[in-house]
């Protein structure tokens, strides 16, 4: 794709409120999901998953949660974006083991991973270790150059993963000719209960999906030159 294809594509892609009836053909989302499985992670842990809910009896508890906004009765599915918060346990090591066997990383760099996940995600005995961190973190910074920790800040890291999935897949499902809509009108709690999803995910963002039923109004921004800071702020 040429810049010129990417930029149009961008500008094109519109939060989608009023969704047609018409059906997603069979195997055009996972092919779109399987695109946005592409988009990167912190140390390429991937904690991002994807619960869809096609079927219209789970739905209607999923509208609720959603404060009765209409696109998520209205579009022939949704995705919703969750975030493990145990995906340095489930999936660092698989990581690894596929990295090193397909010459993705070297012994070194699963050694430094190892050693470096290890310092930032883990939460110590009975899992409180976090608050050790939280107090040492500001003392380091002191004399060194120290990032957020997300043993402290595991919902802000989380966050960020997710949500870079979740763009990959608006522009994804837009070249794919689908429309979508980001959501954060919603209570997390219910949206985990309509659709069995375990407490060790938080969910930053609810996608309906399908095509579009009328255009938006006139797509807007602010300009760049308020935005675009440079050499420094
Ligand atoms: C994180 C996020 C959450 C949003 N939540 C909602 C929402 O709950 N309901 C809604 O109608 N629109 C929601 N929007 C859509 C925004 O209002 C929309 O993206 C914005 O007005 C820009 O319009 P555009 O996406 O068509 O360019 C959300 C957008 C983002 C990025």
């Amino acid at each position: 794709m040429d810049f010129e294809a990417f930029d149009r594509l961008a500008r094109s892609r519109r939060a989608t409120r009023h969704f047609k009836k018409e059906p997603i053909p069979e195997g055009l989302l996972e092919r779109v999901l399987d695109t946005t499985r592409w988009a990167p992670s912190g140390y390429n842990i991937q904690p991002t998953h994807f619960v869809l809910s096609t079927e219209a009896d789970s739905r209607y508890a999923l509208y609720k949660a959603c404060l009765e906004q209409p696109q998520v009765l209205e579009a022939p599915a949704v995705v919703v974006f969750t975030g493990d918060r145990r995906a340095v346990e489930n999936n660092l090591e698989a990581m690894l083991t596929l990295e090193l066997a397909e010459g993705a990383c070297d012994d070194r760099y699963a050694t430094m991973c190892r050693k470096f996940v290890g310092l930032a995600f883990n939460q110590g005995p009975l899992g409180i270790g976090w608050l050790g961190k939280l107090l040492v973190a500001p003392l380091m910074r002191l004399s060194k150059p120290t990032p957020s920790i997300p043993a402290v800040h595991k919902r802000y890291w989380l966050c960020k993963q997710v949500m870079l999935g979740a763009m990959t897949f608006m522009l994804a499902a837009e070249a794919a000719g689908l429309a979508t809509i980001p959501m954060e009108g919603f209570d997390e709690g219910r949206v985990r209960k309509a659709l069995g999803i375990p407490r060790s995910h938080i969910v930053p963002v609810v996608i309906p999906v399908g095509y579009a039923e009328s255009q938006n109004l006139k797509k807007t921004r602010l300009p760049l030159a308020g935005m675009m800071h440079k050499e420094g702020w």
